[in-house]
């Protein structure tokens, strides 16, 4: 740990006391602000009977509502923002339950320190100023490829901003500008791999020697075989665009034990997602965040759906660590880093011609990569010509609306399994992710 201590920021060494007293004023604050400027709260915390005024301690925080990705969505587009749009320097989006993104700002500040906890994370990984870093997590209202590009360049590194796609070009990045690190969804990873032994490139003998990897979720078993094949550290990064974007959490490369969130920034509860009772520490449940720093959209107790447990800090002991996410407590997939709901693939099929509403998502792994296939129902009176060119139009509608790449089966009519009349929606076929 001592090796690292002369790279740690003034908040990575506050004591767990300066932490819980830094939390409690930026708590108090960040309600207030909510309260003031952000009519959905003002309703919300009048509704429930609470004022900013009854927070006094860090456990009256369970006393305000929940926020959920639906609260966000009903105020599409800036409903949400606590200052003048004019103030919002930067938007980003992800998609949401239905059609409609769920929109989130940043002002000049919250991209400052957006930028400060990614080159927090990046250091925690490993990375250092000087270093080269190849960002291949999708650039554009994803947050991922700018969030992690603004922290590396924070922290004085030389960014490959490559984003995602065109694989054997990313190969031959790699070998040619010499990278220490890389930023990617771990699964694309797996498929970088491939690409460089298909060229006959020994991964080992590259200069990547840190690998971050988040944006969805990755076994104890992925982690072994990334650092086994390329010979470099593998770490988890955690974070969503409605709380910041990556660096919310993330693992430190001394320990591997887990992500450390950074609490002066995000505070986090572990609740029972039936009850939303806050559950004691060490308890898995759903975690819940509320940002103690942000401007242009304060969070207040957001539902991430996201399931983990709290445990205490060891490489940064005044910080927490949440386990590895162990799963979500919605339906949400996330496909190669990008996230889809069933009802986004509903909506597509309800417009095309030719199909009925009647589907199932078959999840599956082929090539160390998530694939997903739209099995759905053609309508009696659809011929085969129109069956396959409803095909085609729900592999364009989807790659377009959602980003993604599916295939799409159209069965004859009352074809799919129905049990007790219902069709199953998902089919997760791939191996089970055991976490370690
Ligand atoms: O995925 C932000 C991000 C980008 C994180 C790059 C890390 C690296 P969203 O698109 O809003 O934001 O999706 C957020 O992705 O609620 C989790 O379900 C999942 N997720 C993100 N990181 C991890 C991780 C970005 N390390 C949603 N492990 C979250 C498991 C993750 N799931």
């Amino acid at each position: 740990m001592t090796a690292y201590a002369d790279v740690q920021d003034g908040s990575e060494r506050l004591s767990g006391d300066e932490l819980a007293a830094l939390q409690l004023k930026r708590l108090r604050a960040t309600l207030l602000r909510a309260y003031e400027r952000v009519p959905f709260y003002r309703q919300a915390f009048d509704k429930a009977g609470v004022h900013p005024d009854d927070c006094h301690s860090l456990a009256d925080l369970s006393l305000f509502p929940f926020t959920t990705k639906g609260d966000l969505r009903d105020q599409y587009p800036f409903g949400m923002f606590a200052v003048p749009r004019t103030e919002v320097r930067r938007i980003h989006a992800s998609s949401g339950t239905t059609g409609r993104p769920t929109v989130v700002g940043y002002t000049d500040g919250d991209l400052s320190t957006w930028a400060d906890v990614v080159a927090r994370s990046i250091r925690a990984a490993g990375g250092r100023a000087g270093q080269i870093v190849h960002i291949a997590y999708g650039y554009g209202l994803f947050t991922g490829g700018l969030g992690a590009h603004y922290g590396a360049e924070r922290l004085g590194c030389t960014v490959v901003p490559a984003s995602g796609g065109m694989t054997d070009r990313q190969v031959r990045l790699i070998q040619d500008f010499r990278p220490e690190v890389i930023m990617v969804t771990p699964s694309y990873m797996l498929t970088l791999l491939d690409e460089m032994e298909r060229q006959g490139i020994d991964p080992r003998a590259t200069s990547l020697r840190t690998g971050i990897f988040g944006a969805e979720p990755w076994t104890e078993e992925m982690r072994r075989e990334i650092e086994e094949r390329l010979d470099i550290d593998a770490v988890d990064i955690y974070g969503l665009s409605e709380v910041m974007g990556p660096g919310v959490a993330q693992e430190c490369v001394e320990t591997k034990d887990g992500l450390h969130i950074w609490e002066d920034h995000f505070y986090p509860e572990v609740v029972d997602s039936f009850t939303g009772a806050v559950v004691p520490e060490g308890e898995p449940g759903e975690l819940v965040f509320t940002s103690l720093t942000k401007e242009a959209m304060p969070v207040i107790r957001y539902r991430t759906r996201d399931l983990t447990r709290l445990l205490p800090g060891t490489a940064r002991p005044a910080f927490r660590r949440m386990e590895k996410i162990t799963g979500r407590s919605d339906d949400m997939i996330i496909l190669r880093g990008v996230n889809l709901y069933p009802t986004q693939i509903e909506e597509v099929l309800l417009r095309t011609p030719g199909l009925a509403p009647h589907f199932q998502l078959r999840l599956t792994r082929e090539n160390r990569m998530d694939a997903l296939t739209v099995r759905v129902e053609a309508r009696r009176e659809a011929d085969a010509g129109q069956r396959e060119a409803a095909a085609a139009a729900v592999v364009r509608a989807v790659k377009e609306g959602i980003g993604v790449s599916v295939a799409v089966e159209v069965v004859p009519p009352e074809t799919l399994e129905r049990s007790v009349g219902k069709i199953k929606r998902l089919v997760d076929l791939r191996e089970t992710p055991r976490v370690g």
